[in-house]
């Protein structure tokens, strides 16, 4: 086992790089878990603009939305009890996320996917056939469960599955489900509003149960990833994966790493305390901060409430979810740009420049509602004037798609330790549920006091966190997961977070002066 020899070659080093049938198709179908995440974030804010659905389930909020004539478009949709509706979910999945480091760790990855999925089915019975408000929240809970476990354990296995320098590329197959969820339920809303009997939303929210089963049954059939089987003591099985997922038998040198990494693993009995060790503080302040500035981008405000934002700059119903299509479609398509460039241009380079995109796109955005709103929130604006800024929406959301989007799932999947990989995927997945909850409650009366102003207050986080990036983050593409620690220790900042004899990896990576090398023999 290599400690920290320093020798270096420079030459990139390369585990088999190949991309097999084996790995791009359990790639694919673990990515399907992205569905029911994303499916979740694009059919609640439809359903809670239907009136029938608002007259049975809440019908005091529904009262209050026809009796208001305020002409303060900053303020028409401002209520907590519809905002909860939304939001609930996110604290159910919070909680959850920390039970499935357990099963993630324990139990191997699959079974958290196979766990979170079936919730979610029984969540979306619950809420399709719901009578009741109860049962209405019951099913939300469900649901927020299942995205839980899914959030926490899809881009582990991912990440764990990747070759080093497909791993960008295969893990954005996570958020490119989201994506694809989160449009298929916009499609969906905008069929289902046009039902006249008053059950739309009844399919809208039942038909969660199509992705739900996909991801169930498709778990099923998975293989666990050799760093899980190895954590779990089957080496023999492990070596045999390896091989199988990499396509050759010259797999020796990754399977070093592995059983180096799970040595190390083996030692840690309490992940949840040792996760707080200083040697770690790097990634635990990446995975607590990547997924806060996500949130913090206001993403959720476009996915949760583009139909309501579009009606309040003057758009009709119709017009509004339909525009609410154009950004879905926008939001896939740009999550294309970032497969295919994550592994050449880097993590870095999708940062800032999706970052810089983002900032542009609030400024005029925030600026031209001003123009027409003012203060007042009273205003009728031209088609063509709401169209300019449903544009410029457009390439705020491309900007997000292939940066902080994508980024916040696979950077703290691959910068962890096995010993601590789990629970670090955890606390990622829950401070991005915490913060899309706290946004998801928040923004209605947020914008109803902050008006043209939230465009700009979410601007000014997109502007520290690119100069975050900028300074603290180093760039992590093609180095193989269980090698990444030499990636913080070569910081100029971090690396003073860990000493020499904390690196211990079974291949050849080398530091000289301080200066990541990772090279061939
Ligand atoms: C975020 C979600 C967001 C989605 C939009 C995800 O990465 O975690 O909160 O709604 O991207 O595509």
């Amino acid at each position: 086992m290599a400690g920290g020899a320093i020798v270096s070659t420079g030459a990139p080093k390369d585990y088999p790089a190949k991309l097999t049938f084996f790995v791009l198709f359990a790639s694919v179908v673990a990515a399907t878990g992205g569905l029911i995440v994303g499916y979740d974030i694009g059919i609640s804010g439809g359903v809670t603009s239907m009136d029938s659905f608002l007259s049975k389930f809440f019908p005091s909020v529904y009262r209050k939305e026809k009796e208001n004539q305020s002409t303060n478009q900053y303020c028409k949709f401002d209520s907590q009890v519809l905002q909860m509706f939304t939001s609930s979910l996110y604290l159910a999945a919070l909680i959850a996320s920390f039970f499935a480091s357990s099963v993630t760790r324990m139990f191997g990855r699959k079974w958290s996917m196979f766990g979170g999925g079936i919730t979610f089915l029984v969540g979306a019975a619950l809420n399709g056939f719901a009578q009741d408000v109860l049962m209405l929240i019951l099913g939300r809970i469900l649901l927020g469960i299942g995205v839980g476990f899914a959030g926490q354990s899809v881009p582990i296995y991912l990440s764990e599955m990747a070759p080093a320098r497909m791993r960008g590329m295969l893990n954005i197959g996570f958020q490119f489900m989201i994506t694809i969820g989160i449009l298929a339920a916009n499609l969906i809303n905008y069929g289902t509003s046009e039902i006249k009997g008053g059950w739309g939303w009844r399919i809208s929210l039942g038909l969660a149960a199509v992705p739900a089963s996909i991801i169930t049954v498709g778990s099923l059939f998975l293989p666990d990833t050799p760093n899980s089987l190895i954590e779990r003591g089957h080496a023999d099985e492990a070596t045999r994966m390896l091989r199988r997922i990499r396509g050759t038998h010259d797999v020796h040198e990754e399977y070093n790493d592995l059983v180096a990494a799970s040595e190390v693993a083996k030692l840690v009995k309490h992940p949840w305390r040792n996760i707080l060790k200083r040697k770690y503080r790097p990634q635990l302040i990446m995975t607590i901060l990547i997924p806060f500035f996500q949130q913090l981008t206001g993403i959720n405000v476009i996915m949760f409430y583009a139909p309501v934002l579009f009606k309040t700059i003057g758009f009709g119903g119709n017009a509004s979810l339909m525009s609410a299509v154009i950004v879905g479609l926008v939001n896939v398509f740009a999550t294309i740009v970032s497969i295919v460039t994550v592994d050449k241009l880097g993590r870095r380079k999708l940062f800032l420049q999706g970052g810089s995109q983002m900032l542009a796109c609030q400024i005029i955005v925030g600026t031209l509602i001003a123009i027409k709103f003012g203060t007042s929130g009273e205003a009728n604006p031209s088609k063509t004037y709401a169209a300019f800024v449903v544009f410029f929406i457009c390439v705020y959301v491309a900007g997000f798609a292939w940066s902080w989007g994508p980024l916040a799932s696979l950077v703290p999947s691959e910068i962890f330790p096995l010993e601590i990989r789990s629970a670090g995927q955890s606390i990622n997945v829950s401070v991005n549920m915490l913060f899309t909850f706290i946004i998801a409650q928040a923004f209605l009366t947020m914008l109803c006091h902050m008006k043209f102003g939230l465009f700009y207050f979410f601007g000014g986080w997109v502007l520290i966190m690119t100069t975050f990036v900028a300074i603290f983050f180093p760039e992590t593409k093609n180095v193989p997961i269980e090698e990444m620690i030499l990636v913080w220790k070569a910081h100029w900042f971090w690396g003073r977070f860990i000493a020499d004899e904390e690196i211990h990896i079974g291949g050849r990576i080398e530091m000289a002066n301080g200066i990541l090398k990772v090279g061939s023999k």
